[in-house]
């Protein structure tokens, strides 16, 4: 059995979870429609639905609270968080945004805007290893095409290997010679890979990348929400690294971009927050902040109170401690090793923020269209009072065109581990509720829209049984 490391932290305060009844959750999710997103937070025992505002911030940020400087303009706060910046990714400009959506919103427009005046494109193009859902969301509001490129290895859950979230690096020089260079607006490191379940980048991808991108006049932008996460796994895994500081890799990585969108609810572990940064691009600087101010903020605050601001100033120390990421990256892996252990598929090697259960191998006789990671999430649900989160046809939705639905490449049920919040005990309660419930998985039934929204509908979707 895989080694338990201790957690680094002690607990001050705690707070109290209800025990339901299997009973009480049959009520729970009739109510909410068979779908976990409606469910009342108070309803659930463990809450894996995302490791995104969810992770517990440290006595030191809580006390940073404290210092908040509310002034509408120029925060103290501010400053501390552009010195932060400075200091880890060595970009010079940084505009606050409310969470790492408002970030992308402020900075895709004037991309899109730049590609058009400056090189004298026509059709936005962006091009990522895999566009996370808000980021393709503003990319389509905005008229652009957003491609993924992700590495093929990616899809096949079972297959070792230690760079899944790594850029096809052919399929990437493929696509911009087919949209020609001047259309792309940005090509997106997205570190690390959540769509393909949590998995790195190397740095030896990611410099390659960066050599195309110059090559073709293209700006980097890397998508920054797990950056720390990934720094570990480089460290873990990529020769020449081993002796360099977690500070020393992401200050390599970040050589390997212009700019930086982050939602800081992840790593930083901070509730509400976000980041857009450039590396010295004084131009590209102004017009965001021209679309910061009537759509976040103020320039200096971007959406973001004074208090929060400084949480995340010293978030972003914390976040790049490796002993609490020794533990935070083993944590997820131990969940992962235990799932594997009692048989059951997951995507493999485990990523650094969630195990992803391969929930089309535990019901194959569930189809695409009657969503199997739902099936499997509701009933952990009723099982255990987990709440885990869909990640596959339902999430992907119909083809536009024809109103078909789509089939997922992966059925995959998400178990996200917020940061210092579960212990070790939680995760191994979690293992022994799937590996239960894999046991029975033949008697589960597949699902059918009871109302199906017209846009992102996973979130208010409601179903019925089959
Ligand atoms: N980029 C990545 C890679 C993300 O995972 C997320 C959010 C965002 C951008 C958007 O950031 O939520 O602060 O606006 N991911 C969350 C998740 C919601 O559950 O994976 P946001």
């Amino acid at each position: 059995m895989m080694k338990r490391i201790p957690e680094p932290f002690r607990i001050k305060m705690v707070e109290p979870i209800k025990m339901t009844t299997l009973a009480d959750r049959e009520v729970a999710l009739a109510e909410a429609g068979l779908n976990p997103f409606l469910l009342r937070s108070d309803d659930v025992y463990i809450d894996l639905l995302t490791d995104s505002g969810t992770g517990a911030m440290s006595d030191n940020q809580w006390a940073g609270l404290m210092l908040g400087d509310e002034s509408y303009a120029g925060s103290r706060n501010y400053y501390n968080l552009c010195n932060a910046v400075e200091h880890f990714f060595g970009y010079k400009l940084t505009v606050p945004a409310h969470q790492g959506r408002g970030a992308e919103q402020i900075l895709f427009p004037a991309l899109i805007e730049r590609m058009r005046q400056v090189r004298g494109g026509t059709t936005p193009v962006f091009i990522s290893n895999y566009h996370f859902d808000t980021t393709a969301g503003h990319i389509e509001l905005n008229g652009g095409k957003a491609i993924n490129v992700v590495d093929e290895r990616a899809f096949d859950t079972s297959m070792a290997y230690d760079w899944k979230g790594n850029f096809d690096l052919d399929r990437l020089v493929q696509t911009i010679e087919e949209h020609g260079a001047n259309n792309i607006c940005a090509i997106i490191t997205t570190i690390t890979c959540n769509s393909s379940g949590g998995q790195p980048v190397s740095m030896a991808n990611m410099r390659a990348v960066y050599e195309i991108a110059t090559k073709n006049d293209i700006p980097v932008v890397i998508d920054s929400a797990r950056y720390c996460e990934n720094a570990y796994f480089i460290k873990q895994r990529e020769d020449g690294y081993q002796d360099k500081s977690i500070l020393d890799i992401i200050r390599e990585m970040y050589q390997y971009g212009d700019m930086l969108t982050m939602s800081a609810k992840k790593d930083p572990m901070v509730n509400i927050g976000g980041l857009c940064c450039i590396r010295d691009h004084e131009e590209l600087f102004q017009a965001v902040r021209t679309l910061c101010v009537p759509m976040e903020g103020f320039v200096t605050y971007g959406g973001m109170a004074g208090r929060d601001m400084e949480a995340l100033a010293r978030g972003l120390y914390e976040a790049a401690d490796e002993n609490f990421l020794h533990y935070r990256i083993s944590q997820v892996a131990y969940l992962g090793e235990r799932l594997r252990e009692g048989g059951v598929p997951i995507q493999y090697p485990t990523g650094g923020h969630a195990v992803f259960v391969d929930a089309a191998k535990i019901l194959p006789h569930i189809p695409p269209e009657q969503f199997p990671a739902q099936v499997l999430t509701n009933a952990l649900y009723l099982e255990a009072g987990i709440r885990a989160v869909e990640i596959g046809s339902l999430l992907l939705g119909r083809d536009p065109e024809t109103g078909e639905q789509k089939k997922a490449d992966l059925e995959l049920m998400r178990l996200t581990i917020p940061r210092r919040v579960y212990t070790n005990d939680h995760m191994d309660y979690i293992a022994d509720a799937i590996i239960e419930l894999q046991n029975r998985a033949h008697e589960l039934k597949g699902l059918t829209f009871e109302y199906e929204p017209p846009v992102l509908r996973h979130f208010t979707a409601r179903f019925k049984a089959l």
